[in-house]
Order: structure tokens, then C-alpha cells, then sequence
């Protein structure tokens, strides 16, 4: 998520950014010191805020969890479904959703009677048990490129052992990844260039102070959705690249769907070099369908990364794909892979009946009916009050996009979006009731849960009607 704050910004940002997005004094943002007047009443939280930096590094658990909206985090108190309640007493509709790990809600009932059952048993952690071979056959039963799995605690972890597990399978140590794509926060991946959007293997500079320059030689990035770039460079680095990873559904950058000539292109120039295929589909999977990206588009990498959504809002990751190349992880083989939480037993119960729930029939019906319905139904908002804003989604997920026009169909595009424009929405929905993290204002993803019903759409929608028209009224003055 961070990755995406980075190329549009002064040098100041990017610099604070580095050292983990500064929480006080941010009135160099675009939109944060008019969006402070817009959203009145936190007492309550900008009291905790205070009383958190006093012990928290920044106040916060996490560099990007402070909303650049509201120039502070928001501390919610209570969830529920759909609604998330902050220490004000505030309610909101949510459509951030734990950045899209509650796909199924805030305290679904399934979850919670499953997390409380094994609490029952002594939740024996760092052992094996019978759910974890249940929730790996029902991994490898549902997303078409896994034959084994392995589980982690986060996505970053997930493609930090897929790179490393990509490099033991084929003794090579290059790989490709795609301008924008976010793969997490470990060093081997926390590379972007600085310079113009949309370059064919730039100078890559690390984005955070802390990460050695020089692995940045082992990464070749390309932008996304240009097959013939892609088929020029894996056959130029093949004999030294173990893989290309990717974002199947770009989400990071709002909602960015890869052509069919470079989904094609992604499996058929790979599988030709004898180069690993990895999608990153910590975000992606679960969104669409049960098969996820993959599934949807009809590509079947060798390996692939599972998160967020998988831990049914509990800590579980996977990483997974064919036997032969899974066979390479120690105790079989030489690559290591292990951890003392590794799949605690409290989220593998929590997985399990989320994919339970996953797999339901209708589910996804639903899903996609209701992201019809707050998609079209938004745009047209946008439009109704002559806002440039447009709307990119599939599935549970989407992006918004301020004056950008036409399809956004890569990461130049998607920087072509208005930051402060974004901020000042974000802050005037959280002030009508309507909750979305802010990614630095930049293009992103935001979204909504499977609790949500028609009339909580429509619920959002009024909201939302409110919030864009005081938006019109503050540009036209
Ligand atoms: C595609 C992708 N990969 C990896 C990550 C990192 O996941 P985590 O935040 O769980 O470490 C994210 C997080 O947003 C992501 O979107």
C-alpha cells in the first residue's frame, strides 16, 4: 500500500515517507489542514492519539495507519458486520474492511464460534494438528495453481518465502516485478523507481531508510499491462531470472485488470524460459471468486501467495503451488521456511470456516450484485454533482479515481489521480459516515464485506450522495 505514495510526492514526503510516514505536523499533504476543519467531534480520539505517541513509536502499531485525511488514526471502540464505531460514539459504514481482510465482516458469527471452539481445546501453538491438513486440502481443493501449501503470519512474509523458495527451485536469482505492484515490506521487495511512471527497467532506489541499496541488482522492474516488454526482458535475463511476480488484479493501484494478451503473455513467455510464474494474490484472492485472480482469469501460475481475506480477520497467510517446486521446502528439501506462530491454531480455525462461508452457494452472487449496485450507483453520484471522480472494481474491491479520465490502465494512469482531491473526499465521507483509509490519497483500494445488505448499500450511497455534494460545493467556491 505504501509503495503507491511514492511517485507523485516532493522529495520532503518521500523522505518522510521513508521513515515510516510521519502522524503529526502533516499540513504539507495536500487537503490535510482543510480537511481538519471538515471533520469535527474526535475528542475522544485525538485524546487517545495523544496519550498513544506517548508510548507507541509515532502513536500508531503500523506506519500507515494513520488516515492522512484526518491527519490522526481513527481508534474505533466496536465492530460489527458492516459498521465499525470509534471512541466518539461515531458510526460508520466500513469500506476499507481491514484493508480487505474482513471480506466476511467484523465478528462474524462462523468465525467467532470457530475461534472459541478451539480456544476450548488449549489452542496448542507451534504443533500440528488435524485442522491444518483440513485447511490446506480445502486450499488446494479451491485455488487451482496449489497442490501443497505452506502458512505464514502475513503477506510479507508469504512473498519474502516465495521469492526465497523461487530462487532455491531454480539456483537463479533475478526476478520481475511490475511498476506499482506491492508485494509487502521486507527487503527484498521495497524497491520502486522515483523517476517518471511508465519507464521499461528503471534505476530502482529502496523506499525505506534501512534497506540495502544493493538488492536492487537482482530486480528488473517493468510496467504493467506491456506483454511485449515482458517477453523482451524474460528472454533477455532468462538464464539468470527465477521468477516474475505479480498483482493478477492490480488492485493496489484502485482496480486494474491486466489485458488478456498480458495475462497470456505472463504464463506463456515464463513457462517458455523455464522462469516461475508467482501471483501475489494476498489482496486478489477470495474477491471475486473462490479461485480467486487466478481463477477469474484463467492463468495458472506455478506459485502463488494467499492474505489477508484467508484469515477470515486473523493472521494467516499461505504460500503454495506445485508439488515438485513446494518439495523443495525443508524437511523435504533445502529452502527454509518455518516460525514458532506459523499457523496458530486460533487463525487456521478462523480460515477455515471463512472459506467454509466462502465456498457457500450464493456468495459470490452476492458479492458481485452489491458491488454492481455501490460501483454504477457511486459514478453516477460523482456524476449527478459534476465531481470528476470514476470507479474501477471487481468483486469486493475497487478504486476511485479523481481526474483521471478514460479506463485506467496502468500504474502512469492511475498516477494521473488527484491526492488532495481524494483527501478532502475521504474526509467529508468519514464526516457523513462513511469510513475509508487513506493510502496518501494516492489511487488504491478500498472496499466492502460480505455482511453488508442491500439497504446498508443503499445506507452508504445517501451518505456518500452527502459527501460528494459538500465536495462540489467546496470546489465551486
Ligand atoms: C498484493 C499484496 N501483497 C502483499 C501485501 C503485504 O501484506 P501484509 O500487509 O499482510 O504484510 C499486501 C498488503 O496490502 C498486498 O496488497
Amino acid at each position: 500500500m505504501v509503495q503507491a505514495i511514492r511517485h507523485d510526492q516532493s522529495a520532503a514526503d518521500v523522505q518522510l515517507q521513508r521513515f515510516g510516514l510521519q502522524l503529526t505536523g502533516r499540513d504539507s499533504l495536500p487537503g490535510t489542514a482543510n480537511n481538519r476543519k471538515v471533520v469535527d467531534s474526535m475528542q475522544k480520539v485525538e485524546e487517545q492519539f495523544r496519550q498513544a505517541q506517548r508510548y507507541l513509536a509515532g502513536g500508531v502499531s503500523s506506519s500507515t495507519r494513520v488516515n492522512q485525511a484526518l491527519n490522526h488514526p481513527l481508534f474505533f471502540e466496536r465492530a460489527q458486520g458492516c459498521r465499525v464505531w470509534d471512541l466518539d460514539g461515531r458510526e460508520y459504514i466500513d469500506l476499507c474492511c481491514s484493508h480487505g481482510a474482513t471480506l466476511l465482516g467484523h465478528g462474524d458469527a462462523g468465525v467467532r464460534a470457530a475461534v472459541e471452539e478451539v480456544l476450548q481445546t488449549g489452542a496448542a501453538c507451534s504443533y500440528e494438528s488435524s485442522l491444518h491438513t483440513e485447511l490446506a486440502r480445502l486450499l488446494c481443493e479451491t485455488i487451482p495453481c496449489l497442490e501443497r501449501v505452506r502458512f505464514t503470519g502475513s503477506g510479507t512474509e508469504a512473498t519474502m518465502h516465495t521469492l526465497r523458495l523461487a530462487r532455491a527451485y531454480t539456483g537463479k536469482k533475478k526476478f520481475i516485478r511490475f511498476e506499482g505492484n506491492f508485494h509487502g515490506y521486507h527487503d527484498q521487495v521495497m524497491f520502486g523507481s522515483s523517476g517518471e511512471p511508465g519507464q521499461n527497467q528503471p534505476q530502482l532506489s529502496a523506499q525505506s531508510a534501512g534497506v540495502p541499496e544493493e538488492l536492487a541488482e537482482h530486480i528488473i522492474q517493468l510496467p504493467y499491462n506491456q506483454p511485449e516488454l515482458l517477453e523482451a526482458a524474460v528472454r533477455h535475463h532468462a538464464s539468470d531470472l527465477a521468477a516474475v511476480i505479480c498483482e493478477p488484479v492490480f488492485y493496489n493501484a484502485g482496480c486494474v485488470l491486466p489485458t488478456n494478451e498480458f495475462a497470456n503473455a505472463l504464463r506463456q513467455v515464463t513457462s517458455q524460459y523455464e522462469v516461475l510464474l508467482i501471483f501475489d494474490e494476498v489482496l486478489s484472492a477470495f474477491r471475486m471468486g473462490p479461485g480467486g485472480a487466478q481463477e477469474h482469469l484463467g492463468v495458472t501460475p506455478d506459485l502463488c501467495t494467499l492474505g489477508k481475506a484467508v484469515g477470515g480477520g486473523y493472521p494467516l497467510s499461505v504460500f503454495g503451488g506445485r508439488a515438485e517446486i513446494m518439495q523443495h521446502l525443508m524437511p523435504s528439501g533445502d529452502c527454509q521456511h518455518s516460525g514458532t506462530y506459523n499457523a496458530h491454531p486460533v487463525p487456521v480455525a478462523a480460515s477455515l470456516a471463512a472459506l467454509k462461508a466462502y465456498r457457500q452457494p450464493g456468495f459470490y452472487q452476492h458479492i458481485h450484485r452489491l458491488a454492481d449496485r455501490l460501483y454504477g450507483e457511486l459514478s453516477e453520484i460523482f456524476q449527478r454533482h459534476r465531481v470528476d471522480g470514476s470507479v474501477q472494481g471487481l468483486g469486493a474491491r475497487f478504486g476511485i479515481y479523481f481526474g483521471v479520465h478514460g479506463q485506467v490502465r496502468d500504474f502512469s494512469d492511475a498516477q494521473k489521480h488527484n491526492r488532495q482531491r481524494m483527501l478532502e473526499f475521504i474526509a467529508l465521507a468519514i464526516q457523513n459516515g462513511v469510513y475509508f483509509h487513506d493510502y496518501g490519497g494516492v489511487a488504491c483500494h478500498h472496499g466492502f464485506c460480505a455482511a453488508t445488505t442491500d439497504s446498508d448499500v443503499e445506507e452508504a450511497l445517501e451518505r456518500l450522495d452527502s459527501a460528494v455534494a459538500e465536495l462540489a460545493e467546496r470546489e465551486s467556491n
